[in-house]
């Protein structure tokens, strides 16, 4: 195993990963935790790091360049055990610090490479422009050309009556196209019905709509360009390699939709068209013989891997996304064209490159498990960042499927550090005390390479008291000390969090960011005092008032909630998001979803 010592720190090296400039020595780092204004991670998601490309749950870059700002110099080293797409890498490179990340998982490793390699803008847009090239007839005689080249095509499920086997079309009997909304059942052209889609068979999909590049055209149907007798565009499967891991009823994502669907491998999440140009681009990529440019582009190409897939949910009025937190296929759902998605990516990741091309930091990237940093030395990282998995909120190598399927390395799920919902025992299944020492390892390994007087900013988000009490629990056993917690609005709201604010769902819509010293100094406060209501009740008070609405919702009051009990050494148990929202009930009134003081 390769392991960084404190000389090879001081010699200015990781072994085998340059570094760049030289360390200053070593020198204790007495600061205050940073203040709450400034810890705020906000906004941020319309910027071009949070665009280039997806991950789950990603950190906003502008949040974590202050946390560098403040915690260390220039020249300093940064680590991130739970790196993802490596957004704290991102912060380093752009402000002259040194990172070092690591993830279990390849997607995360590969994500993180992609984002923290610094790439010549100008040999990226030449080498983007060449692929394109090379593919053009491709794109052609998969999606037509010029003005009448298809954008996209919406796609339908067709399903068959339970009573009277008539075809039923979700797009023609399910989608109030003047309302813009969907059916959640669905009643047969014969009147028989309501149905749910569970209980009537799926028969296949269908394209009913395509939107192309024509001015003035936004959208034709496909009935108008094919009649009523038009047959799934199936098309053949393409020559080149695709993958077809398989797509199995185990996995914490599975779901008895993908079995009616025949949905058995990663290719089966793709149309017919959209595996062939990504097959196609893949190919034509891995034949770069520039190491660089080739990286890059692979970059590129999972980019928009889960876009191009049948992922991708189509809505009569509202925008969409790729969820991350499922691997289910809608009833409408967008086939769109890869090069167009490309061609929209490469200009992205161009304006990324050219802000990180000269900039003065670097990175080093790795495949690792948080609880063995074997591979760095006691004492030789001056500050860490991380994001850990909040018990079973994610599921991530089953979120990264698609992306490990086309780079041919899967997340070993069994070694994940999450709570397991239905994983068996022989897929490495692991329970919430199985959690809290994985987490209990990584605070640990993260105490130890972490020098005297370095900060440990851990960013954390759950609604659950007893995964909270786990990572409290983990925290202490590290012996690092609790300085302050912050809780954070990333700015735009989770799809769950969208959930909350129209159907009163109970999740959490905050992160809480908790500041940790690496000292010997013990915490003002004592750890794992019974929590007291009264004060609770105190503290909510306190937090409502002169407050806006978006500040006086359970989500963000939860996370108050745990900010205080964490920061007064409380013990967490009993305060779920249940028990806060009933606490709330006693103390205010309801106004929507907010909460409003008794008069
Ligand atoms: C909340 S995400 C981090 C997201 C990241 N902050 C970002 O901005 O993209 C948590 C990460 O922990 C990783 N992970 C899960 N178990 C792990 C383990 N035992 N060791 C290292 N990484 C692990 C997952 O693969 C995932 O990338």
């Amino acid at each position: 195993m390769v392991r960084v010592t404190t000389e090879d720190r001081r010699m200015n090296r990781y072994n085998d990963e340059p570094t760049g400039s030289p360390l200053p020595e070593t020198r204790p780092h007495p600061r205050p935790p940073i203040a709450p204004d400034l810890a705020t991670i906000k906004g941020g998601k319309g910027g071009v790091f949070y665009r280039a490309h997806s991950y789950h749950t990603k950190v906003p870059v502008e949040g974590i360049v202050r946390l560098l700002e403040h915690y260390t110099e220039p020249g300093d080293f940064v680590a991130d055990p739970f790196c993802g797409s490596g957004q704290t890498g991102v912060a380093a490179i752009l402000t002259g610090r040194h990172a070092v990340l690591s993830d279990l998982s390849p997607a995360a490793v590969h994500i993180a490479k992609g984002y923290t390699t610094q790439v010549d803008p100008r040999a990226f847009r030449l080498a983007g422009s060449q692929l394109l090239e090379r593919l053009a007839d491709t794109e052609q005689s998969l999606y037509g050309r010029g003005a009448n080249r298809v954008e996209y095509t919406v796609w339908s499920d067709e399903y068959e009556c339970p009573e009277c086997s008539t075809k039923i079309s979700f797009w023609d009997h399910a989608v109030d196209h003047a309302a813009g909304t969907l059916s959640k059942t669905l009643t047969c052209p014969r009147g028989h019905g309501p149905f749910k889609k569970a209980d009537t068979p799926w028969v296949r999909s269908v394209p009913v709509q395509q939107n192309i590049s024509l001015p003035g055209v936004r959208s034709r149907t496909v009935r108008d360009l094919l009649g009523d007798d038009r047959e799934p565009d199936s098309g053949p499967l393409p020559d080149d390699w695709f993958p077809t891991t398989p797509w199995e009823p185990w996995r914490e994502m599975w779901r008895a939709q993908h079995d009616r669907m025949g949905i058995a491998t990663a290719a089966d999440f793709y149309t017919s068209k959209n595996l062939a140009a990504l097959a196609a681009l893949w190919r034509e990529i891995g034949s770069i013989n520039d190491e660089n440019a080739r990286d890059a582009l692979r970059f590129a190409f999972t980019s928009i891997v889960n876009r191009a897939s049948r992922r991708y949910q189509w809505h009569p009025s509202r925008p969409t996304n790729v969820l991350s937190s499922t691997m289910y296929i809608a009833s409408l759902n967008y086939e769109f064209n890869v090069f167009s998605l490309l061609r929209r990516k490469l200009a992205t990741l161009e304006k990324m490159y050219e802000a990180t091309w000269s900039a003065p930091g670097t990175c080093a990237v790795r495949q690792s498990s948080a609880t063995d940093l074997g591979w760095l030395a006691d004492d030789s990282v001056d500050y860490v960042f991380t994001d850990p998995p909040f018990g079973s909120n994610i599921f991530y190598g089953d979120s990264s499927f698609l992306w490990e399927s086309w780079l041919g390395e899967h997340t070993d799920v069994g070694a994940e550090t999450v709570v397991n919902r239905r994983l068996d025992a022989s897929h490495g299944r692991t329970d919430l005390a199985e959690y809290e020492k994985a987490m209990a390892s990584a605070m640990c390994e993260t105490a130890r390479v972490l020098r005297p007087n370095g900060w440990l900013s851990l960013q954390f988000h759950n609604s659950d008291d007893a995964v909270w009490s786990s990572v409290q629990s983990a925290v202490e056993s590290a012996d690092l000390q609790m300085r302050a917690a912050v809780v954070m609005d990333k700015g735009q709201k989770s799809f769950k969090g969208l959930r909350h604010a129209s159907r009163g769902e109970r999740v959490a819509n905050f992160d809480l960011v908790m500041h940790l010293e690496q000292t010997t100094r013990p915490s003002a406060a004592t750890p794992q005092t019974p929590q007291d209501r009264s004060a609770v009740a105190n503290e909510l008070k306190r937090c409502i008032e002169g407050k806006p609405a978006s500040q006086r919702t359970t989500p963000w009051l939860h996370s108050q909630v745990m900010r205080y009990l964490l920061e007064n050494g409380a013990d967490l148990r009993g305060w779920s998001f249940a028990a806060v929202e009933k606490l709330c009930s006693e103390l205010f009134d309801r106004k929507g979803t907010a909460w409003t003081t008794r008069n």
